[in-house]
């Protein structure tokens, strides 16, 4: 009983890499180590003593990705290979559907083809487009705004299309809200390449000095201090629940064979109490100035979590400062993140 982890060498994916490690299951991941380092991977085997069997290859390659299912007698997939980046998928739409949708077809045909009909599917808060209310339940209506959103809404459809053709298929979709943190290790963490996007990696870059200051998008939202509230989630939270979510697949326990369940911590936390909580952890000053807001950002986003603890039996147990400790943990143990180990 294997589970292939797709993407198993970035951000989230080597913590769920240990996470599954840890609870004694056997993985291989496959990556194309297009936004990933391979030494990602030898951390894991570190933290867990145990080999990680890793193939270099893409999901688009349905060829190769079936031969692996049948090599290492997968019965299950964990798919987290895919681009992720809202501005750069307004830029290059052509990759972003072909990355993601595309991938994820050739990976359902694959498996179908090799006879693995289980799958977990990393979706986003994304999907719920401007809150109509909060918090989020997963019955919230789904809207996109950019390319990176409607590909995480087709690959739900065509998810549940191919749930409602056969019930031997069963899908876990689980809608991430704002990942943060580090295992508490220090030696994963998240690995961004060029200037960050999202607001923890650029707090961290301000707090060890390779930024002067963070630009905070918009203080005049209708929210307590004027700035935009998310629901940050422990990565190690997070991929727990990945944990939860393929035992009760694999047991047959979910009242259908494809749910979709919010992963998030029900918490909201403004930019500048994410500020406050990141110097208190760092012992650093965190400049800051106010910016216009940012196109496509919504005032507020957090998550309705009932249903992740009635049907996972899960809840994140990580608060806010946790986050920030192993965040800056991380960094501090690996400046240049992996690459001054790869470039020895
Ligand atoms: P990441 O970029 O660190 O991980 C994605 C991994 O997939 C990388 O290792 C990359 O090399 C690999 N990859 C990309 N395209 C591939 C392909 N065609 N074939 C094989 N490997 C490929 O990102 P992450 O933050 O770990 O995100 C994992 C998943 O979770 C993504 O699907 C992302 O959209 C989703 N997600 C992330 C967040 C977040 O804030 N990090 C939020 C919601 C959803
Ligand atoms: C962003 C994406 C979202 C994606 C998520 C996780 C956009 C519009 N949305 O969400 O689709 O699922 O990342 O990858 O890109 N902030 C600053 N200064 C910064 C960076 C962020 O003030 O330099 C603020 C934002 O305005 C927001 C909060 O910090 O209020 C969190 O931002 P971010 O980490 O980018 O996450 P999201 O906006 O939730």
């Amino acid at each position: 009983m294997t589970v292939l982890i797709t993407g198993g060498a970035g951000f989230i994916g080597s913590h769920c890499c240990v996470s599954f490690l840890e609870a004694g299951h056997d993985i291989v991941v496959l990556d194309n180590l297009s936004n990933a380092s391979s030494l990602s991977l030898e951390r894991v085997a570190a933290i867990t003593g145990r080999k990680v069997s890793f193939v270099v290859g893409d999901i688009r390659d349905q060829a190769e990705v079936e031969e692996v299912l049948h090599r290492y007698k997968c019965t299950a997939v964990v798919h987290f290979a895919g681009l992720k980046s809202v501005g750069e998928s307004t830029k290059m739409p052509i990759s972003y559907y072909d990355n993601n949708v595309v991938g994820t077809l050739r990976l359902l045909s694959a498996m179908d083809n090799a006879g693995v009909r289980q799958m977990i599917f990393s979706s986003s808060a994304t999907v719920y487009g401007e809150p109509q209310f909060l918090p989020l339940t997963e019955d919230h209506p789904t809207s996109a705004v950019n390319p990176y959103g409607r590909t995480k809404l087709m690959i739900e459809e065509m998810l549940r299309d191919v749930a409602a053709s056969d019930p031997n298929w069963r899908f876990g979709i689980l809608r991430y809200f704002n990942p943060v943190g580090a295992h508490d290790s220090g030696l994963i963490g998240e690995n961004p390449l060029g200037i960050p996007n999202n607001l923890m990696p650029f707090i961290t870059q301000v707090a060890d000095g390779r930024r002067e200051q963070l630009a905070v998008f918009g203080n005049d939202y209708e929210t307590a201090d004027g700035t935009g509230v998310r629901d940050y989630i422990h990565v190690s939270d997070l991929v727990d629940g990945h944990l939860r979510a393929h035992e009760v697949l694999a047991e047959g326990a979910a009242p259908s064979n494809c749910f979709t369940v919010n992963l998030g911590t029900g918490n909201g936390y403004s930019v500048l109490e994410m500020v406050r909580a990141f110097e208190r952890a760092s012992n650093k000053e965190i400049g800051f100035s106010f910016s216009p807001r940012r196109e496509g950002d919504v005032a507020e986003c957090y998550a309705h979590t009932e249903r992740a603890e009635q049907l996972l039996n899960w809840k994140a147990k990580r608060d806010l400062d946790a986050m920030c400790r192993d965040t800056w943990n991380w960094v501090c143990k690996n400046p240049a993140g992996y690459a001054a180990e790869a470039a020895e």
